[in-house]
């Protein structure tokens, strides 16, 4: 079956993370981990199994470990090899292995339309496709860039992930119009070569709307396969939102002018990892799967909400519950 071959993944990473204030202060908010493992590292993962030799971290002044955890510690993997620890090794061979790994600087946080555009100079002169991973949003289980690849290859033009999000709460996301919702049924179709998540044909795109203004409940969910042509629309749009160089417009552009875009959407988990309710939601769920924590966790959790919808008082301390 064919595909489009995914080369590089940029990776923006140049915002200021304000809603996980204080941590990100200092801790780049890609740099928190989901359980054991920075959420760099898990795009990193998924773009290397969806074929990609090559990330592009788009990063800004003061946020360097994103890139250093990348790179080879030759004094910690020493003493961890003197010390027989052969599972944290591998464990901290792990992002190193994945795939080349480099930079650009965003230099001002101005938008991810921006952030994406700093990556064009890097890009190799035969790469007609790029492939855009948010480290904000965890989608589970993994696999869904290669279906877009091949819807890629099948209808060309740029391919987006959606995911389907309650209606009052639209307004946090970049919101798809899609031909279906429009009465145009045929362009409902199954993903190629998968019985997995339907495939859609993108109408416009709009960032951010009112609920009433929303024209679906399908909302852009961090992963984009977007065709070379996007750095042509992104310097011709304008800020939008919030001052911002917004990607929803310069892909909205695109689909005015007639480039074809389409979502698959994706039907299993996803977490923000980007504010501290998601971050908790996804370090819960991704713990409660691992085989170390999740017996213990999944015990204790039961414990602390059955006592919850019974006698236990949220408002009491540690030493009222002792007596
Ligand atoms: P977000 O808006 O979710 O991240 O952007 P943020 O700006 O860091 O977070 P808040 O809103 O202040 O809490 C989505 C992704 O785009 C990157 C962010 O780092 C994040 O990974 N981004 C955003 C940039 O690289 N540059 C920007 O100018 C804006």
């Amino acid at each position: 079956m064919s595909t489009t071959r995914i080369g590089t993944a940029v990776v923006p990473a140049a915002g200021l993370g304000t809603r996980f204030l204080p941590a990100t202060k200092s801790v780049p908010k890609e740099l928190l981990p989901v359980v054991d493992t920075p959420a760099i590292e898990l795009v990193a993962a998924e773009a290397a199994e969806a074929g990609a030799d090559r990330l592009v971290i788009v990063t800004s002044e003061g946020k360097d470990g994103v890139v250093t955890h990348f790179t080879e510690d030759p004094v910690l993997e020493r003493a961890l090899h003197a010390g027989g620890k052969s599972h944290l090794l591998e464990k901290v061979r792990r992002a190193q292995g994945l795939l080349a790994v480099e930079s650009v600087v965003q230099d001002e946080p101005r938008g991810l339309g921006h952030a994406v555009a700093c990556a064009e100079p890097v890009l190799r002169d035969d790469e007609d496709a790029i492939a855009v991973l948010l480290p904000d949003d965890l989608v589970m289980p993994r696999g869904v860039l290669e279906t877009m690849a091949r819807v890629r290859a099948s209808r060309g033009g740029s391919v987006l992930c959606a995911i389907d999000v309650p209606k009052d709460q639209i307004s946090a996301y970049g919101v798809f119009d899609v031909a279906a919702a429009r009465g145009l049924g045929d362009d409902l179709v199954q993903a190629p070569g998968t019985s997995d998540p339907d495939v859609l044909q993108v109408v416009g795109m709009v960032e951010k709307p009112t609920v009433e203004d929303a024209p679906s409940t399908l909302a852009a969910a961090g992963r984009y396969l977007l065709d070379r042509a996007i750095f042509d629309a992104l310097r011709r749009t304008l800020p939008g939102k919030g001052g911002e160089l917004q990607l929803t417009d310069a892909i909205a552009l695109l689909i005015d002018e007639g480039h074809p875009v389409h979502v698959v959407v994706h039907r299993g988990g996803r977490h923000d990892l980007g504010n501290p309710g998601g971050y908790l939601r996804a370090a819960v769920d991704v713990a409660l799967s691992h085989d170390e924590y999740g017996p213990p966790l999944r015990r204790w959790l039961d414990e602390r909400l059955g006592r919850g919808a019974g006698t236990f008082d949220p408002g009491a301390t540690v030493a009222d519950a002792r007596g």
